[in-house]
């Protein structure tokens, strides 16, 4: 079983999960975070989440071969988990050059470092926008990939460079989670999904509603052919993506080279029904209006989550209940995400 895991963008909000998720099973967390897009602050309430301390913390942009060569000099690292990414779609298309230096650039000096310090054990945050405008549903891991913004495209590029790769370094173990729709936030209240700005997502949009920091939310389209005509997802709960990212780490040693597995629920939800999930959960009806389409959406992204199932022995256990639940908690008790 690796022992010290350095995680990649472990404030940000997935990574963050999974640190703690890391922690409270054993193992030793190193971070690698140069806080473009997270909090410090994330760190603290990590190692109070988890009740114990992360291993370091180091701001280092992963594009930094020195910096983070150096860091590999400190720490005996046994495997990496490669979150450090940008990943707003709508900012992609705007500022595609710097989507590719980041999430492609970052991964290539990544590899070379980790080649550099013989580390052979990778799990890659991958995205199921890579299958774009999917016509069947479920998707499974041979669905056709057709990603249709610069964003999606940087992860499939990510994922081929990973596939060649492996194919000259025969002793590199990789596995590529496609993650659906991360939502919710540690039971704990002290972590969540703390966006800047105005989300862009819908889950943390719909808690900044509840929480009075914003009017209404928009949804974007009716006119979907989908059962109540909004977009429906596969929102599957943070801390599951956490576990699921330990449980990965348990298995990376099955094979060498490298693997895909869908990261999902299976289980589809519109907009409305996640509306009214979390009116529920929060006691606060959430007000909404319908309005145009957003550009760039599909009507339904369901991952058919049967592959990790065989392969792991693991399917994900926190229904749209936790998700909505948790998410409220960590808003409530944080209005105004970490710096509250
Ligand atoms: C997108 C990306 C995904 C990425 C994720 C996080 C695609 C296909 N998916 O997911 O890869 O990991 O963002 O950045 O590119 N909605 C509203 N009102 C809002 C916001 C969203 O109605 O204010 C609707 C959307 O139309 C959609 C659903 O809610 O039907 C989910 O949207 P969102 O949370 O933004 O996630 P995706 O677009 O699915």
């Amino acid at each position: 079983m690796p022992e010290t895991v350095l995680v990649t963008g472990g404030a940000g909000f997935i990574g963050s999960h999974t640190c703690v998720e890391l922690l409270a099973h054993g193992y030793e967390v190193v971070v690698v975070d140069n806080h473009a897009n997270s909090s410090p602050h994330a760190l603290e309430r990590i190692a109070k989440t988890a009740g114990r301390p992360l291993a370091a913390a180091y701001q280092v942009d992963v594009r930094d071969r020195p910096a983070l060569s150096r860091v590999f000099a400190t720490h005996q690292v046994d495997a990496v988990i490669h979150f450090a990414a940008h990943k707003a779609v709508g900012e992609s298309v705007a500022l595609p050059v710097e989507y590719y230096d980041t999430n492609v650039g970052g991964t290539c000096a990544l590899l070379s470092v980790m080649h550099e310090h013989a580390v052979r054990r990778l799990v890659f945050s991958s995205s199921c926008s890579v299958y774009g405008d999917a016509r069947t549903v479920p998707l499974t891991e041979q669905s056709p990939v057709a990603p249709t913004n610069p964003y999606a495209r940087t992860k499939l590029t990510c994922e081929r460079i990973l596939e060649d790769v492996c194919a000259h370094l025969t002793d590199l173990k990789v596995l590529a989670l496609r993650y659906f729709n991360p939502v919710g936030a540690h039971p704990g209240g002290l972590l969540g999904e703390d966006p800047q700005g105005v989300p862009n997502n819908v889950m943390p949009y719909v808690a900044q509603v509840a929480v009075g920091r914003r009017e209404r939310l928009s949804v974007f389209g009716d006119d979907y052919p989908t059962p109540d005509g909004t977009g429906v997802r596969d929102y599957i709960h943070v801390m599951d993506v956490a576990e699921g990212h330990r449980v990965a780490l348990q298995h990376v040693d099955d094979r060498t080279g490298m693997r895909v597995f869908n990261l999902g629920t299976g289980t589809g939800t519109s907009v409305l029904q996640l509306v009214a999930a979390f009116g529920e959960a929060s006691g606060r009806p959430i007000p909404y209006q319908v309005v145009d389409r957003r550009p760039g959406d599909v009507a339904e992204l369901v991952a058919d989550a049967s592959a990790v199932a065989e392969a792991w022995n693991w399917t994900t256990t926190r229904d749209l209940a936790a998700m909505c639940r948790d998410a409220w908690r960590f808003q409530e008790l944080n209005p105004h995400g970490y710096a509250s």
